[in-house]
């Protein structure tokens, strides 16, 4: 499973990107907006911070608008995927865009019929936003099942399930029994993959006994 991480916060990914771990980086219009930053600057960085796709979203509603911003988001690094919301004009967009030979990144993707839209419309990843699923009392990882299964009965499809507004690291493990590509993580849910208060307690005693020994390695 790929490991995305949902944050235009170019400090947390450049920390993040260090351990190697990191496949790839989602922004939307908020996250851009909570850096502080103009868009194209922000992309610019976190294109060379991170090898592997990075979404930035249109904001244009119109088909024009999201090819004319495309144009530009796509120029900033060959690893840009340009995200584009669930709607008739964004799908119109996406078709385009893949047949121009651009990543795309289907968003705010909320039901399976949506996401084989996205799929028929040739995304590189859908977006199933499963924290504000649950949000309204609905089971989100139930739409990650469908759209996986649904993507498993045409290999023809391509396109890759993509977890978004994940919450947890529960989230995560579930979405990965389940077979989805990837899942793009808000930095404090990475972090807390690694945590187990075991972990840290075992390496507490294992460090104490060591050092008992007055023993050194290099
Ligand atoms: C990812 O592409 C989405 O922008 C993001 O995961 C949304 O998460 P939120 O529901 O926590 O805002």
């Amino acid at each position: 499973m790929k490991f995305f991480v949902d944050t235009a916060d170019t400090a947390d990914i450049k920390a993040l990107a260090s351990s190697g771990l990191l496949d790839g980086v989602t922004t939307n219009p908020s996250l851009i907006a909570k850096s502080g930053r103009k868009i194209l600057d922000v992309v610019a960085e976190i294109c060379a911070l991170v090898p592997g796709p990075v979404s930035a979203e249109v904001a244009a509603t119109d088909y024009d608008g999201m090819m004319r911003e495309a144009a530009v988001l796509r120029k900033i690094a060959a690893n840009v995927c340009v995200k584009l919301p669930l709607t008739p004009d964004g799908l119109r967009a996406c078709k385009t865009l893949t047949g121009d030979g651009v990543m795309t990144n289907v968003t705010l993707c909320f039901s399976a019929a949506q996401a084989l839209l996205a799929a028929k419309a040739g995304a590189t990843f859908v977006s199933p936003f499963v924290g504000r699923l649950d949000d309204l009392g609905q089971d989100g990882m139930e739409l990650i099942a469908d759209i996986v299964q649904i993507y498993d009965n045409y290999p023809a499809l391509t396109t890759e399930v993509l977890v978004a507004s994940v919450r947890h690291p529960i989230h995560v493990v579930q979405a990965a029994k389940l077979g989805a590509h990837v899942a793009t993580l808000p930095p404090n849910v990475l972090r807390m993959l690694y945590s187990h208060p075991l972990t840290d307690k075992g390496l507490a005693a294992f460090l104490k006994d060591w050092a008992a020994t007055g023993q050194t390695i290099a």
